[in-house]
């Protein structure tokens, strides 16, 4: 793994933004994208910069069972906001949240990723390691799946959803396996809470318990880390 600390969120999104666009140089044409805090800032960077999208495909992590696309809450808006309606792609892909059928829903979104070999994946990581919703415990040849929420998950997404009955219990995740067909993974952490999820993560063991520590078996990954994230390498 190709490690880069920096300061802060700020300049990983700048250092993420060069990958970004050095990939694009060498013609990548498939991003896979991720929502969640810690893109934020390469998404920003990309927003206000010159690069176009109108050609390249996206094909995000993962949607929410059970919400639509312009539910404030879902990967979809969240998508929107932050990328996509200023920089539109030519296809975005994400799990659809309203497909009536799990299996078959999964099963496109793997003939998506087939069919579309992802050249970079963007990736966060959870305080428990996780990456996607592939919590631990998660196969690390996986592929997309529904998974049902920790109930931590579904506490702390109660209070944007008037009714109980509408916080999602589930969601789509592309699989670890899935993940680790990307030819190149920048996967960005920041803050001291992500610290011993890192520290799991590069120099653990690979295992279930951490999903990201699968990521040691992958030839080309870098990541971008804060130095409170990196507190905890050896
Ligand atoms: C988001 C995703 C998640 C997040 C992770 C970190 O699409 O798949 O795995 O990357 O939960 O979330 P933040 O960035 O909010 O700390």
């Amino acid at each position: 793994m190709n490690i880069i600390t920096v300061k802060d969120a700020q300049e990983g999104g700048h250092k993420a933004f060069e990958i970004f666009k050095d990939e694009l140089a060498n013609n990548a044409q498939v991003f896979g994208l991720a929502t969640g805090s810690t893109p934020i800032t390469l998404y920003e960077d990309l927003v206000a910069s010159d690069l176009d999208f109108s050609h390249k495909i996206s094909i995000n992590l993962d949607e929410y069972v059970g919400l639509a696309p312009d539910n404030p809450q879902s990967y979809h808006y969240f998508m929107q906001q932050h990328l996509f309606n200023k920089k539109p792609f030519a296809v975005s892909y994400l799990p659809d949240g309203l497909a009536k059928d799990a299996d078959a829903e999964t099963a496109r979104y793997d003939e998506v990723i087939a069919g579309n070999p992802i050249d970079l994946q963007i990736l966060g990581i959870g305080r428990n390691g996780h990456i996607g919703f592939n919590e631990p415990g998660s196969p690390l040849a996986g592929k997309t799946h529904k998974v049902p929420l920790t109930q931590s998950t579904i506490d702390a997404n109660a209070r944007f959803f008037e009714n109980g009955e509408d916080v999602p219990r589930f969601a789509y995740s592309m699989g670890i396996g899935s993940i680790l067909t990307a030819k190149h993974i920048l996967l960005m952490a920041y803050g001291e809470n992500k610290a011993d999820a890192i520290k799991a993560m590069i120099e653990g063991p690979v295992t279930t318990h951490v999903p990201a520590s699968a990521l040691q078996n992958h030839n080309n990954v870098t990541v971008i880390v804060d130095e409170a994230a990196a507190s905890k390498l050896s």
